[in-house]
């Protein structure tokens, strides 16, 4: 399974959504940035967009919920270990209250991995940051500590959005 995202006005990607029914485009906003999120089989949606290979994924990208993304600059030598730790990662997130779905996402241009979550609400996503399973997820990686395994190479971001629905 593939995935692209877009950035780009709303009204443009509002246009783009509604010319594009079938292949049932996602958008997301936050603040003045709206995102429009593709999912499926054509290995590339947009014309300046940027592609992922899905290699992992629980549940249903959904069009309502909260979206937070860790982007994870990875070394070319590092991604066989980020993709196999991700394969043992823990398995608990998707058990939480309020969790919709995950996908890990490896680039098909550039180093920037993409951890993908959408939760039900914003406070869902504070409650597992908040909580002994993001703890136990992280416990050889992550915020906590200081010393970055190898394989990452520049500094992980996070970026959040609200999905939205427009109206047509
Ligand atoms: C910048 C700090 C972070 C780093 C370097 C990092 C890196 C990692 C790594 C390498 C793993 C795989 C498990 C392991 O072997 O350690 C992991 C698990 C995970 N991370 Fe992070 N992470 C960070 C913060 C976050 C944040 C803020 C999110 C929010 C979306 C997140 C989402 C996840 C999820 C969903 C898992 C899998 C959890 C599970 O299976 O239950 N991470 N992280």
């Amino acid at each position: 399974m593939n995935v692209s995202m877009t950035n780009g006005t709303l009204n443009y990607l509002v246009k783009l959504a509604a010319e594009h029914k079938e292949d049932n485009l996602l958008l997301m906003q936050e603040r003045d940035k709206t995102v429009a999120y593709y999912e499926g089989d054509h290995p590339s949606f947009f014309k300046e967009g940027r592609d992922y290979e899905v290699v992992e994924n629980v549940g249903q990208v959904q069009s309502s919920g909260f979206v937070v993304m860790n982007n994870i600059p990875v070394s070319d030598e590092g991604r066989p270990v980020f993709e196999d730790r991700f394969k043992k990662r823990v398995g608990q997130v998707e058990n939480m209250e309020g969790f919709q779905a995950i996908r890990i996402l490896r680039p098909k241009k550039g180093n920037t991995y993409v951890v993908f979550t959408q939760w039900r609400n914003e406070q869902d996503f504070e409650d597992w940051k908040n909580s002994k399973e993001f703890e136990k997820a992280h416990a050889n990686s992550g915020p906590q500590h200081k010393q970055k395994p190898s394989f990452i190479d520049g500094k992980p971001y996070i970026t959040k959005y609200y999905m939205i629905q427009p109206e047509e």
